[in-house]
């Protein structure tokens, strides 16, 4: 027994350093260390031996298959790292092949960019419906049927009470019928006007803001947008606040930044003027308030509605809104 269990070693030591190819390493295994293998037919034979040699040839097999186990080990372990294991055509030492990968689009980023921001001044996000009521996109904001404001908008209707949201402000009213001051919400989302030109697109972005709570003044406004437009621009931006209308704010401004294509100089984009608008904002008007039950007397609040689209084209320094939806992927590559 002891002379066949040397010969089997030389066998599969042999037949094991002839293996070039890591397929046939398997049939190696099972010819020579699974269950029908010779050798595992002369462990079988062991009871039969005599009691004393036992011992000593149980030992011998041990060693054997451990031996054997090993030089099958090391040379599996050599032949897939110089790549050899290529027998189904798979080259393992070719490259991989580059997956392209997808990013946020560069509206995305600066939405999420501008969430941030009021964030960490301490507002929650609300989202709302694009298909909206008349009710909430005007009604609720004190623009009654036939108010020259509705011109402003540009309306898609779906039918006479349904409509696509022209803004943000919707959210306003929905916001403040279920729930209780104080509040501080933005309100990011897309929203349609028949609009278009090299700053306007039909679809946009807006971001709304408010807060509502006692005593809360155009100063907490001129603040919080001042901050927002430090952080999101840079700490010398130039802010111009000027007066203008909505019919849910009272006072109410549109907030302008300095152009930064031409730098205040007048171009094209800024239409000569220097300055490029970014917001419209204000002091929610008491009869927005009387329309959700809050009490003017007691609340006074602000709130304001960004243009994603115009804030990306100044901090990208992108001249045409319209590039934004060309999905032109050398011109998305480049965020
Ligand atoms: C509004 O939509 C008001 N709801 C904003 C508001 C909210 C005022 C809360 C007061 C209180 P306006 O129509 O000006 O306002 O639009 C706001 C911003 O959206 C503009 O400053 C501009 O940056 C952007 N914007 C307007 N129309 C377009 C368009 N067609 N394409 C891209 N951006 C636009």
């Amino acid at each position: 027994m002891e002379e066949a269990l040397q010969k089997l070693k030389a066998e599969a030591t042999a037949d094991l350093a002839a293996i070039t190819r890591a397929s046939d390493l398997e049939p190696f295994r099972i010819k020579y260390l699974g269950r029908k293998s010779p050798f595992a037919q002369l462990m079988r034979q062991l009871g039969d031996a005599p009691s004393e040699d036992r011992p000593r040839l149980g030992q011998l097999a041990n060693e054997l298959k451990k031996d054997l186990q090993l030089l099958f080990d090391e040379k599996k372990a050599s032949l897939v790292q110089e790549g050899a294991g290529e027998s189904s055509g798979i080259d393992l030492t070719l490259p991989g092949r580059m997956q392209p990968q997808g990013k946020l689009h560069p509206v995305t980023q600066i939405m999420e960019e501008i969430c941030a921001i009021f964030e960490g001044l301490g507002f929650t996000v609300a989202e709302g419906p694009d298909i909206e009521t008349d009710f909430y996109n005007f009604e609720a904001l004190n623009i009654p049927a036939h108010h020259p404001a509705r011109d402003m908008h540009d309306t898609f209707y779906v039918d006479d009470s349904i409509l696509l949201r022209t803004h943000t402000s919707p959210m306003q009213a929905r916001v403040m019928e279920t729930k209780q001051p104080p509040l501080r919400v933005i309100s990011p989302g897309k929203v349609y006007r028949c609009d278009s030109d090299i700053t306007h697109t039909p679809m946009f972005h807006q971001v709304e803001g408010f807060l509502v709570d006692t005593n809360v003044s155009f100063a907490d406004l001129k603040g919080v947008l001042s901050v927002f437009i430090a952080k999101m621009f840079a700490e010398t931006t130039p802010i111009r606040f000027r007066p203008s209308f909505f019919p849910f704010t009272e006072p109410s401004a549109e907030v302008d930044i300095g152009c930064v294509m031409c730098k205040g100089k007048g171009c094209r984009v800024c239409k000569q003027s220097g300055w490029l608008e970014i917001l419209g904002a204000g002091m929610i008007d008491p009869e927005v308030f009387k329309k959700v039950d809050y009490d003017p007397e007691l609340y006074s609040g602000f709130a304001f509605g960004l243009g994603v689209e115009r804030i990306a084209m100044l901090k990208y320094g992108i001249n045409d809104i319209r590039l934004y939806y060309e999905n032109d992927l050398r011109f998305l590559r480049q965020f």
